[in-house]
């Protein structure tokens, strides 16, 4: 449906598709600036239910409830890029979408992801899609090893995948990683993980974050420091690659775009995320309007907010069961901002909150390498 003309206008109600914590938290900033949120979602007491003030528990598939979800609100954004593309079709006749269908089918397939990326201008590491077991000997052919095998849809947090280094590791991968297709990624040496946040408005502005320094435990992030420590030129085309992702897209929304920065100072497009990025939640606390309030400002076609960093940060995020350990002692440490899901169960690997440690502007670029907040030991 047509987009609104102009902002929507206080006390209107934004739908968010998913029921996470990234949902919880746009819920959160939307309330702040004067908007009802409207959750839907299929599971019981998610996060973001419980702060919305309303919510539809329903499967994505539920033509009636996305029915009813549709009048029931003014615009819809998402908050899970795994939201069924049917569903997201069968709001966009009925009430303006933010961002698009096609925004989100791109992030939701790891093929399309890459060749978006390359007509956009960012270079990814050599690949080769895997549709059967003839496909992936020919891919291996071409990639070498190591490599890593990747489901091109439904992955996160590492799930989805398998690193090759041999060989006979191959058959083994490709028969465990479900749904096919895979892509077959060649294995990039990286030096650091980094990653860049933009906002773009209804009216065309376009806002972006300082680029994050990402560390991964697991498979899933552990640590992000704001500002990453790389050198000026590698942060303005980092910065420069994402805002011309959005301008390709004509995004109305948040996106982030994961990036490996190589020795030679090269950056290479590992996945676009189109909405609030775990590596982004730094902003909450260390700019005048952080991702969410930003998402929900290009949502509601408000001008944009201010991205500038007042403050260095790391976020630790705090991933079941240690995460519930450590809650108490962040609540009490000195210039430490704590973020909680309020997830049912304290589930190994599950991300249940996150702290912001604050610290001077500028003082990180002196941390010696490997250094990790004493806040966030263990
Ligand atoms: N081609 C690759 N080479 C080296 N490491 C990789 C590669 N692809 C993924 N990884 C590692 O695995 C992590 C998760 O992979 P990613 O593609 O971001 O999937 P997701 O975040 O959806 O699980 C990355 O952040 C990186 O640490
Ligand atoms: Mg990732």
């Amino acid at each position: 449906m047509t987009p609104p003309e102009g902002p929507l206008p206080l006390g209107a109600t934004i739908g968010i598709l998913g029921g996470g914590q990234l949902g919880r938290m746009s819920a959160m900033a939307a309330a702040r600036l004067g908007y009802r949120t409207h959750v839907f979602a299929p599971d019981a007491d998610s996060p973001g239910m419980q702060v919305a003030t309303t919510h539809t528990r329903a499967d994505y598939a539920d033509t009636q409830a996305l029915a009813r979800f549709a009048a029931a609100v003014d615009v819809v954004t998402f908050e899970f890029e795994n939201v069924p593309a049917a569903t997201l079709a069968a709001l966009e006749g009925r009430v303006p979408c933010r961002p698009g269908l096609g925004v989100l089918a791109i992030g939701q397939d790891r093929l399309e992801e890459k060749r978006f990326l390359e007509r956009a201008g960012v270079p990814v590491a050599p690949w080769a899609p895997v549709h059967d077991e003839s496909g992936l000997a020919a891919a291996l052919e071409r990639i070498g090893l190591p490599a890593v095998l990747k489901t091109t849809r439904l992955g996160y947090d590492g799930r989805g995948q398998a690193v090759l280094r041999d060989p006979a590791d191959a058959a083994a991968a490709f028969a465990r990683l479900q749904p096919k297709p895979l892509v077959l990624e060649a294995f990039v040496p990286f030096v650091a993980e980094v990653s860049a946040i933009v906002a773009r408005g209804a009216d065309g502005a376009v806002a972006v974050y300082d680029v994050t320094e990402n560390i991964h435990r697991h498979h899933i992030l552990d640590l992000s420091f704001a500002p990453a420590r790389i050198p000026p030129v590698v942060a303005e085309a980092a910065r420069g690659h994402v805002r011309r992702l959005a301008e390709s897209l004509g995004l109305v929304g948040l996106m982030a775009l994961e990036m490996f920065l190589l020795a030679d100072g090269t950056l290479l497009g590992n996945e676009i995320a189109p909405r609030p990025h775990n590596s982004g939640h730094w902003t909450m606390d260390a700019c005048a309007c952080g991702q969410f309030e930003q998402h929900v400002r290009a949502v509601a076609g408000l001008p944009l907010g201010d991205p500038a960093r007042h403050a260095d940060a790391v976020m630790g995020n705090l991933v079941g069961p240690e995460g519930l350990a450590a809650w108490t002692g962040l609540l009490a440490a000195p210039g430490v901002a704590p973020h909680w899901y309020g997830k049912a169960e304290a589930r190994e690997g599950r991300k249940l909150g996150h702290a912001n440690l604050l610290m001077p502007l500028d003082s990180l670029a002196a941390r010696p390498a490997g250094w990790r907040p004493p806040v966030f030991a263990g």
